[in-house]
């Protein structure tokens, strides 16, 4: 099994610069329902606030937030990390804060990938700071020994080899969030 070869490779319009299926939308379909059915049940009694971290999470916050039976509530925050490049410089800029009032609120954290993790450490202290009743994280992809912070993830949809992806909302400069799964790149930054 190469590149490409993969049955559910239909991306041709991307396919010169993308390498393996590293989640194909199949099991990423089917991981999102099981997150959800597990946040009805965690939160069946306070339904959370979902705080989605743009732009990379909007394609996983959009679907999990169809899987939640529960009347949770959304806002978006958008913070930048990584420039153009593709490897953290650690320093996080707040470019768009939360508009809700998130004190004595279960905020729900909705990430699309933790690579060092110190995008989130800031983000939980951040938010921290504001008295939410609880403060937890949903992230879709966690990239195995790359944290530099020890994080704390209560929810996680894979575990994925230490590559850079790209697709189901993960970009290499603003490309490629509109792929259904999830592919390594092969191109140049
Ligand atoms: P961290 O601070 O190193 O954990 O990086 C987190 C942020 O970097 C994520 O929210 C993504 O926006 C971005 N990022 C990390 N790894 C990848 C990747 O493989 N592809 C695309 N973006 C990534
Ligand atoms: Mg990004």
């Amino acid at each position: 099994m190469g590149p490409h070869s993969s049955q559910d490779f239909t991306a041709h319009w991307a396919k010169h610069e993308l390498g393996e299926v590293v989640v194909s939308a199949k099991e990423i379909q089917a991981r999102v329902k099981e997150l959800g059915a597990q946040i009805t049940k965690d939160y069946a009694s306070n339904p959370p606030l979902l705080v989605c971290v743009l732009k990379g999470a909007a394609n996983f916050m959009t679907e999990l937030m169809h899987a939640i039976e529960l009347p949770v509530t959304i806002d978006f925050m958008a913070v930048s990390s990584y420039g153009a490049a593709t490897k953290t410089s650690g320093v996080v800029r707040i470019v768009k804060d939360l508009d809700a009032d998130i004190a004595n609120r279960d905020v729900l954290i909705v990430e699309d990938v933790v690579d060092s993790g110190l995008t989130l450490n800031y983000l939980r202290q951040y938010l921290g700071s504001r008295n939410p009743r609880s403060l937890d994280v949903c992230a879709l992809l966690l990239k195995e020994g790359e944290q530099r912070v020890e994080q704390e993830l209560k929810y996680v949809g894979f575990s994925i080899p230490p590559e850079f992806v790209v697709g189901y909302g993960l970009d290499v400069n603003e490309r490629y969030r509109n792929l259904d799964a999830i592919y390594t790149f092969t191109g140049t930054p």
